[in-house]
Order: structure tokens, then C-alpha cells, then sequence
């Protein structure tokens, strides 16, 4: 399975998008492509990015009845994203059919990842607001293991999480961990973070970073030292 770092483009407008990726010139990051970027160039924007040789995770993280989900993979696979995303809020039934909807033809499909509980959800808002009465790491791995039942290939989880995620998944259960920050960068609004190296220790599969290269002063500078550090 491939170890890789994955750029956020968290940009507004298609121009910014390309003009950053201009930047390279030896390198084709995988880059992410997140609902700002999606909704406001359209899925024009994935294409153009694709004929440029990247490889994407379409940040979208659908959520509705099985039956639209499966419609809207569809649409996706056909866009020929490499990564995708759903709500495993949205049960197990939910995440088969996007399974169905993914699949091409000719069986192959982009990977197929699981948002848990967002990070942004705190164990107490959690309780008040979805009535889910358990703790978040429990609940955590438990959506984990019904995305695994239904045939997803892993999940998007806080760094600190990939270990028991592999431990309650299996080894081959892909991790995306986002919140990664160099030593001596800035932490910005995220709070719990890892550096590119020890992700690479606890066994994330994929590293989700945006500002620390998209707003560095050399972001293809940037860029080499997360790989460097995730993977060589
Ligand atoms: O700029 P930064 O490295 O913080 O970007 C991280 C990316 O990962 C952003 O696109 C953010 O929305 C996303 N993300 C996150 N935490 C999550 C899920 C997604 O930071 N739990």
C-alpha cells in the first residue's frame, strides 16, 4: 500500500489552485481537493488537476440515504478521483452502496475512506447534541470497524488514533491522518498534532498537510522535507 503525503489545496478559486501546483515542476504531489474548492470551480477542477498527472482525494464527505450515496459515488468514480470520503455516521448500509456506486465496470474503484466523529466534535457536544452517550474513542473504533464490515479500505483519523485503529482494524486498514505540523513550525488552529516523522513511526498510511506547505515561503521546499521525513 502506498505511503504518501497528501496536500490540502484548501484554495477559493481554481486560479490559486494552479498556480500553486505550478510551483512543481519535478514533483506531482497527491494533492486534496476539499467542498470549498469542489462547490465553487466545479468538478472541472478535478479533471484539470487530473490531466496534470495528480493524483486526488475528492474531500467531500457524503452523508444522505444509501440510495443517493450510491448515485453520487457513481458520478465521483467516473471523475477518476484516486481517494474518497463518506460519513460512517451514515451506517453501514450507507457505505456498501457508495461501495456499489464506486465500482467501475471493469471492478476497480477509487480508495473508499470513512470520516468517524469529526475532530471538531468534543466528547461533551457529542453527549448533549447527538445524544451518543459513549466515549469518543470508543466511538471512534466502533465506526471504524462497521466502515471495515462494509468494505471501505480505512478511515480519516486524528494521528494519535491511527496505532489503535490499525490494532482494532488491521494492519491493512488504511490510516489518513491530517493535523501534521513540522518541529519548528507554527500549529496554527490545530491542536493536537504530530510531525511528519513521528506519524511515519505510528504507522499513518497517508498525511494530510495543507498550511505548512501551501502558505510556506517555499512550499516545494516544504514539500520535500514532509517526504523526506514521512518516508525515506
Ligand atoms: O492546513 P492544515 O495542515 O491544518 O490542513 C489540514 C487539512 O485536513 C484541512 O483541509 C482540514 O480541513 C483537514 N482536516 C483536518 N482535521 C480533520 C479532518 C480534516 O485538519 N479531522
Amino acid at each position: 500500500m502506498g505511503k504518501d503525503v497528501i496536500v490540502a489545496c484548501d484554495f477559493p478559486t481554481k486560479e490559486d489552485v494552479l498556480n500553486f501546483l505550478d510551483l512543481f515542476t519535478d514533483e506531482k504531489p497527491f494533492v486534496k481537493i476539499g467542498m470549498e474548492l469542489f462547490y465553487g470551480a466545479g468538478p472541472e477542477i478535478v479533471r484539470e488537476i487530473k490531466k496534470r498527472g495528480h493524483k486526488i482525494f475528492l474531500d467531500l464527505k457524503l452523508h444522505d440515504i444509501p440510495n443517493t450515496v450510491k448515485k453520487s459515488m457513481a458520478v465521483l468514480s467516473k471523475l477518476d478521483v484516486d481517494m474518497t470520503n463518506l460519513h460512517a455516521a451514515g451506517t453501514v448500509d450507507m457505505m456498501k452502496a457508495a461501495i456499489e456506486g464506486l465500482t467501475r465496470p471493469d471492478g476497480t474503484r477509487p480508495i473508499l475512506i470513512a470520516v468517524t466523529q469529526l475532530t471538531s466534535t468534543s466528547q461533551e457536544r457529542m453527549e448533549k447534541d447527538l445524544l451518543i452517550n459513549e466515549p469518543i474513542d470508543k466511538v471512534v473504533m466502533h465506526y471504524a470497524k462497521n466502515a471495515a464490515e462494509a468494505g471501505l479500505d480505512g478511515v480519516v483519523c486524528s494521528p494519535l488514533e491511527a496505532e489503535k485503529v490499525h490494532a482494532t482494524c488491521g494492519k491493512e486498514f488504511i490510516t489518513v491522518t491530517p493535523g501534521v505540523r513540522f518541529a519548528d513550525g507554527d500549529k496554527g488552529d490545530q491542536v493536537r498534532v504530530m510531525t511528519p516523522e513521528q506519524a511515519k513511526i505510528i504507522g499513518s498510511d497517508y498525511i494530510v498537510v495543507g498550511r505548512p506547505i501551501t502558505a510556506a515561503d517555499d512550499p516545494v521546499a516544504a514539500y520535500r522535507r514532509c517526504v523526506k521525513e514521512f518516508i525515506d
